[in-house]
This record gives structure tokens, C-alpha cells and sequence, in this order.
């Protein structure tokens, strides 16, 4: 859509939606709605993207293979050419890879991935049950430090094979990494990042060589051995890169959805009482929840050649950038689009994106979130939320809560 049919007052930039912008970060629904509406099909002149918001164009485009991601793909001063930067010594994870890298490896991660987790679900259950114990029995706690945070973290450190007494550091070295999810470090942040990301390359690096020597019951074991025996042709800083891309890419994104789904739970009694009745719906209940307060707000692609998209004309390199929080509400898929009802069986949502990139941790967030659910709900028969100012995270394209005090 040209500038010109804006309609007066509509946004002007994608960082609007983000979490930058206050009214955004505390509700970024009604103005999806109207950029749905208004216009679907976005163009960002200054950070030099599309943006697209309506569920079609948005499933057809992170379907269609032909698409790219890499970095060095895009326009130059886009916002997607930006990534390369911070990433173009060290090499990237398959999050920013085209084939033929990208799918020589993640086949094999995912295959060696998925055989692990499906293995050690009842250990992972386990795991859950301890922590959402270890919490208080009654009254007000903070639901995202005791629960919401060490979940995912604690998980993915047992499915790699981070050894116990290493675990403290590698709690701390995780949450240091993560901050290079915030654009907006302090200096004091941007050391901790630093030392956060050479500390767990120098860790990684300590645990692959360990477990050649010898081998546990681990992925890390997993991925070594698959290397040496030539099934992965991965190099050992690109099996590197990407195990650290599996703790990178699932806590932040895990903890959100437990700790959006806790509140959107809280906040609707009615669903609360539909979940404690029929427990069976736990797994739709997070299929809800990821559809209707997605974790991660966007994806992109970049553009291969010319060619129209959601009925626009785009050029090659130029980005395209998704709302899957938008495509999420769309009322041409979803029917009541803006109700959190954990019975629909309608359409599946993009929150995991799609196509060769679709999240690749997605089974293992649907487990942690899940259980956690049920545990929680089961431990807590009277669970509500305190009083309390609720207060969204600042980091753009992030969708949860910093702080989420409940009694129980
Ligand atoms: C609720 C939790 C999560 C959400 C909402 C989420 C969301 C996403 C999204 C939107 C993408 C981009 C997909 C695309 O562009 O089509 C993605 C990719 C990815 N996610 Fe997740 N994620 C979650 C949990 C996890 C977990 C638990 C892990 C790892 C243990 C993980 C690791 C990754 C990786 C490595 C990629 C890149 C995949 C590729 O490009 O091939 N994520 N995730």
C-alpha cells in the first residue's frame, strides 16, 4: 500500500508496535487490529521493510521455501541487514541459514532433538513438579522468578548435559546471553552479554571435547557422535553456535508462555474453571495461549527476486516482516478472534512461524507449558493474581511479563 492511502493517525513505523512504544508494549492488539484493517500490506520506508499483519499472507510467506533469511541477503541499511554485524564473526545458527547449511543442520539436530525430548519427557515432568513445589505453599509470590524463568532453563541444561555443579554459572551465563535480545543495553549490560556469550563458548566447547572422550546420556554426547561418525556434517563451531541457539532461542520465549498464559488464565475465570474441568484440554489450552499473547511478535524473510506479495509489487533483498501476533487475531481465520476461549478448534496460529524455520524447539515449549499448567493449577486449587501494577517487558518484538505476583 502506497504511503499515500494511509489513513491520517495510521503508524508510521514498525517500531510503533513494538514494545519501544508504551501504549504498544501495554496492549499492541488494537493497533494490530487497525493495521490489519488499514493496511496489511506495510511498508517501513525508514527501516526499509514490509510488513505484513493479515493470517493469509503471513502463513503463504513463511510456507513458501523460496524465501530467504540471511543477512548479507538483504537491502543494505535495513533492518534485517543489521543482524549481520553482531553475528558475522562468530557464524550464525540455523535461525539466520539457507540451504543447503541450513538443512545439513538442522535435520540432523532436530532428528537427535526430538528422539532425546520425547525420551526424557517423564524426567522433564519430573523436573517441573520439583520447582513448582519448591514454591510457597500459600499467599503472594512471583510467579515468573520461581516458576516462569527456571523452567525452561533448568530443562534445557538437563536435555544438553550441563553437568550439576555447573549449573549456577550456566544459569547466569544464559540470562547475560539473552540480553542481546534488548537493543537498548546499558554499558553494564553489554559487558555482562560479552562475558556471558565467550564464558558459554568456552563452556560448550569444554563439554563437546568432554563428551567425545566420554560420552553420556546427553545431546551434546548425541551431536558429538553423530559428528565423528560423519551422519552430521557439522563443524565444531557450528554445532556450537546452535546448541547455544537452543538455550538462546527457548527461555525468554518459554518463560513468556507460561507466564502469559498464567495471567490470561487469572484474568478469565470462566476458562480457569473450563481447564480444572476437563484437564484433557491442557494441550489446546497452550495452543490458545500461543495464538491469542504470542511470545515472539515477528518473523522475517527477505525477498529472492521481484514479485508481488499479499498483492503489493516488492523488489529482491527488500525484508518482509510478519505480525504473528496480528495474523494471530485475524477474524477471517479465527472466528472471535479476540476471545480467549481454550475450547476453539479452529485453524493452527503462526506463533511458532512455519515452513523450513518453524520453531524448532515448539514441541519442547508445548511440553514445559503444558505441565506447567496442569501442576500449577493442581498445586494452587485457589490460585488469583495480587494486587499489583502489571508491568509488560521493553523488549521489541517480545511479548511478556516482568513481574506476575500471585497468591495461592
Ligand atoms: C513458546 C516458546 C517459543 C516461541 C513462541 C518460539 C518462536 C519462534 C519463532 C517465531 C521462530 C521463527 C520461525 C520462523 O521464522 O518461521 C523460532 C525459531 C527458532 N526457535 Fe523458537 N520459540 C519458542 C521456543 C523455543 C525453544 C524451546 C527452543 C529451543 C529449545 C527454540 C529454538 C528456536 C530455534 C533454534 C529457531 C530457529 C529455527 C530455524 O530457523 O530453523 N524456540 N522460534
Amino acid at each position: 500500500m502506497a504511503d499515500d492511502s494511509r489513513p491520517a493517525g495510521a503508524v508510521q513505523s514498525i517500531l510503533e508496535l513494538s514494545a519501544f512504544n508504551p501504549a504498544a508494549r501495554d496492549n499492541p492488539h488494537p493497533m494490530l487490529k487497525t493495521m490489519r484493517e488499514d493496511c496489511p500490506v506495510f511498508r517501513d520506508e525508514a527501516a526499509k521493510v514490509w510488513l505484513l499483519s493479515r493470517y493469509k499472507d503471513v502463513r503463504e510467506t513463511v510456507n513458501d521455501r523460496s524465501f530467504v533469511r540471511h543477512p548479507t541477503k538483504a537491502e543494505e541499511g535495513s533492518l534485517s541487514a543489521r543482524f549481520v554485524e553482531e553475528r558475522q564473526e562468530r557464524g550464525t545458527s540455523i535461525l539466520f541459514l539457507d540451504d543447503p547449511d541450513h538443512a545439513r543442520i538442522r535435520q540432523p539436530l532436530a532428528k537427535a532433538f526430538y528422539a532425546r525430548i520425547n525420551r526424557m519427557r517423564p524426567e522433564i515432568e519430573a523436573m517441573i513438579d520439583a520447582i513448582i513445589e519448591k514454591a510457597p505453599a500459600s499467599g503472594p509470590f512471583e510467579l515468573m522468578a520461581e516458576i516462569a524463568v527456571p523452567v525452561p532453563v533448568l530443562v534445557i541444561a538437563r536435555i544438553l548435559g550441563v553437568d550439576e555443579a555447573r549449573l549456577d554459572d550456566f544459569r547466569q551465563w544464559s540470562e547475560e546471553v539473552i540480553l542481546g535480545l534488548n537493543p537498548v543495553r546499558t554499558p553494564e549490560e553489554d559487558e555482562a552479554l560479552i562475558r556471558g556469550a565467550y564464558a558459554l563458548d568456552a563452556y560448550f566447547a569444554e563439554l563437546m571435547e568432554a563428551r567425545r572422550k566420554a560420552p553420556q546420556d546427553d545431546l551434546v554426547s548425541d551431536m558429538v557422535q553423530l559428528q565423528g561418525s560423519g551422519e552430521a556434517e557439522i563443524s565444531d563451531g557450528e554445532l556450537r553456535n546452535n546448541l547455544e541457539a537452543l538455550l538462546v532461542g527457548g527461555n525468554l520465549t518459554t518463560t513468556d508462555l507460561i507466564g502469559n498464559g498464567v495471567w490470561l488464565f487469572l484474568t478469565h475465570p470462566g476458562q480457569i474453571r473450563t481447564f480444572r474441568d476437563n484437564p484433557g484440554l491442557a494441550a489446546q489450552a497452550v495452543e490458545e495461549v500461543l495464538r491469542f499473547e504470542a511470545p515472539v511478535s515477528i518473523t522475517s524473510r527477505i525477498l529472492p527476486d521481484d514479485r508481488d506479495v499479499g498483492g503489493c509489487p516488492m523488489k529482491a533483498r527488500q525484508p518482509v516482516w510478519m505480525s504473528l501476533a496480528g495474523a494471530n487475531r485475524d477474524p477471517e481465520v479465527f472466528e472471535e478472534a479476540e476471545t480467549f476461549d481454550i475450547t476453539r478448534k479452529r485453524a493452527s496460529h503462526v506463533a511458532f512461524g512455519g515452513g523450513p524455520h518453524i520453531c524448532i524447539g515448539a514441541p519442547l515449549a508445548r511440553i514445559e507449558a503444558r505441565h506447567v499448567y496442569l501442576k500449577l493449577f493442581e498445586r494452587y486449587p485457589d490460585l488469583r493474581l495480587a494486587e499489583q501494577e502489571l508491568a509488560w517487558r521493553t523488549l521489541p518484538f517480545f511479548r511478556g511479563l516482568e513481574k506476575l505476583i500471585v497468591e495461592g
